[in-house]
């Protein structure tokens, strides 16, 4: 039995295609290699929505839909003002419609782009601003977040991001937003069954403790003590390894990109010395079990480079990956075909009557 659901196919999908021994992500019949660094926010949610809605998710649509979002929340980020960024986001995802029009699409797309940075401001004391929406999804996030316009390679490099991470087959939360969504469940309630299974730290839950690895670390130097004295203790190096790839993340190579054209961070040296060590002590432990840098590894230092804490990181995965939840929910609910399989029950049997 595939207790993880290993090698099982469970749906049939025109989206993404992660071909693990090639190290190969394709969207829509493209390679992320190829659209990481020329593509937009608005332009792949363009490629994932192409069969979901009879109407194309057009940039002024998704900038009136962050309109929509700032108005229906502003007076509510005082009442979440305690509670984290990311469980603050999926409480007001949950106030919105439930039902499969592109308007409730947008309105969820819009969500976390418009909350993150309204409530990161709330925290530092500091005015939320109002979204823009003439400016394009990536220049206002970044505008909303610092108060002024970011750089244009700041803009391009959350641009990859966003694109880079916005469908990857079926990942835990993907497949769980396919769950809810056979059962012919409004897409807020497929986006929010999502937003769970992010959460945690084996899926978009990581790039947070892999900052706090790196400081941990402290200085290139210490790298190998360090993570070596972790794998002794049975703990997990965050941002390696992966379930599907087996010889790169073609994720982590986009991201290790759009980072190079962004002035260098002080954290870059140490950084790229962990991943040295990490790939060294990995190779040690598990010879036969490769073991590579993930998505997640470049995802927190792309970010912390943009500014976003690292509280935010799942928070800012879920702008990002939320395109991709809705078309795969809208492709799911499109079969008609509810996702019900079946258990091995292990537990103990009636007795038998004499
Ligand atoms: N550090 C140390 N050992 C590891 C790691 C790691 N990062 N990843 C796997 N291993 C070991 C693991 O302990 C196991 O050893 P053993 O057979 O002795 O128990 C072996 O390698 C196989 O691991 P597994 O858990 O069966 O492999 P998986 O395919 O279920 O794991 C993973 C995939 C991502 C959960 C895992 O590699 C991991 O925990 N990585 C760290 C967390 C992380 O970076 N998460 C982000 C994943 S990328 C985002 C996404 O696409 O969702």
């Amino acid at each position: 039995m595939a207790t993880g659901l290993d090698d099982v196919v469970a749906a049939e999908t025109a989206l993404s295609d992660v071909d693990g021994l090639a190290g190969r992500l394709i969207i829509r019949g493209h390679s992320l290699d190829e659209l990481a660094s020329s593509t937009s926010a608005e332009e792949i949610l363009g490629m994932l929505f192409a069969n979901a809605f009879d109407q194309g998710p057009t940039p002024a649509l998704l900038g009136a839909a962050r309109v929509t979002v700032f108005k229906r929340f502003e007076h509510h980020l005082k009442s979440l003002a305690d509670t984290p960024v990311f469980d603050a986001v999926r409480a007001c995802v949950a106030l919105l419609p439930d039902d499969d029009a592109l308007e409730t699409a947008l309105l969820l797309v819009a969500a976390p782009a418009v909350l993150v940075p309204a409530l990161l401001r709330q925290r530092d004391g500091r005015p939320a601003i109002a979204p823009d929406p003439t400016l394009g999804h990536a220049a206002d996030i970044l505008r909303m977040l610092r108060g002024q316009a970011a750089a244009p390679a700041e803009t391009a490099g959350l641009d990859t991001y966003l694109v880079t991470v916005a469908d990857h087959g079926l990942n835990a939360s993907t497949f769980a937003a396919r769950v809810v969504a056979s059962t012919q469940a409004g897409l807020t309630s497929a986006v929010l069954a999502a937003y769970g299974a992010l959460k945690g730290p084996l899926h978009g839950g990581a790039p947070g403790p892999v900052l706090d690895m790196i400081d941990a670390v402290g200085t290139p130097q210490s790298a190998e003590a360090v993570l070596g004295a972790m794998l002794a203790r049975g703990e997990r190096l965050m941002g390696f390894g992966h379930r599907i790839y087996r010889v790169r993340d073609p994720r982590a190579d986009a991201l290790k990109g759009a980072l190079a054209k962004l002035p260098p961070s002080p954290r870059m040296d140490l950084a790229l010395a962990v991943e040295a060590a990490a790939l060294r002590l990995l190779k040690q432990k598990k010879p036969d079990r490769p073991l590579e840098t993930n998505v997640e590894f470049f995802t927190a230092l792309l970010l912390d480079s943009l500014g976003f804490p690292r509280d935010a990181f799942t928070a800012v995965f879920a702008m990002g990956r939320t395109g991709g939840w809705i078309a795969h929910a809208r492709e799911q609910a499109i079969s008609g075909r509810l996702i019900r399989p079946k258990s091995v029950y292990v537990g103990p049997r009636p007795r038998e009557a004499a």
